[in-house]
């Protein structure tokens, strides 16, 4: 067996680092969930979410994955059969669109490369299409996890506008909520959906629904089954403080935590600093010589970077080697891009050491995986960080 020292460097792209203040907050003593104690802590870390979602609506939070946040997100404002508008943009995309099908719905899937995000005009041009209203809902992933590639969603919801539709409107915001910029409120969002395990600095095990006015004005009619995601049990209980059942306690306190830590930081500092290591990623990769997944630089996400891997050479067979060698777990290629990319996760707890140390790890794996490329990257992305 192979003995490791000193940190391991978990740069997946979620679940990410887990700073030791929210490994503290979990490991205190487990409360009563029905006692004084714990109708404060709710109140907080739902007064709190709604500063991180920049929401002033309703926001719930479930002992769940992102996977069932997506679910309470459907069958809450949704009927059997009911048109949804979905996007290939990637793997996750594709997950959900397969259970929205799975739930009765009947979706429509735009057809897409894995390497860009939502076609605005493909979106504009089925909601003018569809003259009848039998789209109920467009659900798009902001930020697909699996290629990099972050989709418009402030042009998402003017090009809804323009088409004059009424669907509601359903986002995915696990790998970029508290690391790229995001607005539920000033975006018209109806539904954002969202999970502990990225920018939140949270162990998995929480999913979060915002909710717009509308949205839940909707859900009274939508007629999926639904009983654990019901939103009106949770939102009933939680005006007191409480849950419809058993809460991830001690997952909460760390939430208290990790908004306390996002809100000292601040948003846009936080975005900030998610932009700037992605730049320097960025700038890695290209003197490497080596190619983006994501094609279009307006939608670049900040909070992982994917890369395809040179033609012959497999991905996996490098990330083996960065984790043997190095103690460093990069993301594996999903989906369509099994074996042909991997992913390097820059959110969450991250800072320039941190960047440099993970860039080093990939760029010494590189060259012993017999990899063509150029060296120079770790550099170049040192050069960008020094001059910012
Ligand atoms: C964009 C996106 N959506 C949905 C999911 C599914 O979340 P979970 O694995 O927590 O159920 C993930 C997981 O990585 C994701 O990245």
């Amino acid at each position: 067996m192979t003995v490791t020292r000193g940190r391991h460097f978990l740069q997946i792209p979620g679940p990410t680092n887990v700073p030791e203040r929210v490994l503290r907050a979990i490991a205190r003593p487990t409360i009563d969930h029905r006692g004084p104690a714990f109708a404060r802590l709710t109140h907080e870390v739902i007064d709190g979410l709604r500063q991180i979602f920049q929401t002033r609506g309703a926001v719930v939070v479930y002992p769940s994955s992102g996977t069932g946040a997506w679910e309470a997100a459907l069958v809450n404002t949704l009927s059997p059969g009911d048109g949804v508008l979905m996007f290939e943009t990637g793997h996750f995309a594709t997950l959900w669109r397969n259970m929205a099908e799975r739930l009765g719905l009947s979706v429509t899937f735009v057809p897409g490369d894995w390497r860009h995000g939502v076609d605005l005009d493909a979106l504009e041009a089925a909601l003018r299409a569809d003259r009848g209203g039998a789209i109920k809902a467009v659900a798009v992933v902001h930020n697909e996890t699996s290629t990099g590639v972050a989709s418009r969603v402030a042009g998402i919801r003017e090009r809804m506008d323009a088409a004059g539709h009424r669907a509601l409107l359903l986002v995915d915001t696990i790998s970029s909520l508290a690391s790229m910029d995001y607005r539920h409120d000033a975006w018209r969002v109806d539904v954002t959906v969202s999970c502990s395990q990225k920018g939140l600095m949270l162990p998995p095990g929480l999913g979060f629904n915002a909710i717009s006015a509308e949205a839940l004005a909707r859900s009274a009619d939508a007629r999926l089954p639904r009983a654990y995601w019901d939103w009106q049990s949770m939102l009933a209980d939680n005006e007191a403080g409480f849950f419809p059942y058993t809460p991830s306690t001690n997952l909460l306190y760390g939430l208290r935590e990790a908004i306390a830590m996002l809100l000292e930081e601040g948003l846009p500092a936080a975005f900030a600093r998610h932009r700037r290591h992605a730049e320097a990623t960025r700038r890695a990769v290209q003197a490497w010589g080596l190619e983006l997944v994501a094609q279009n630089p307006d939608e670049y996400s900040n909070s992982l970077t994917a890369i395809m891997m040179p033609g012959g050479h497999d991905a996996d067979a490098l990330r083996r080697l960065v984790l043997e060698r190095f103690d460093l777990s990069l993301g594996t290629g999903l989906g369509k891009l099994k074996g042909r990319s991997f992913r390097i996760g820059h959110l969450g707890d991250f800072n320039d050491l941190m960047l440099a140390g993970t860039l080093s790890g990939v760029e010494m794996g590189l060259a012993q995986a017999g990899v063509p490329f150029t060296r120079g990257g770790v550099t170049a992305a040192l050069a960008l960080l020094a001059a910012t």
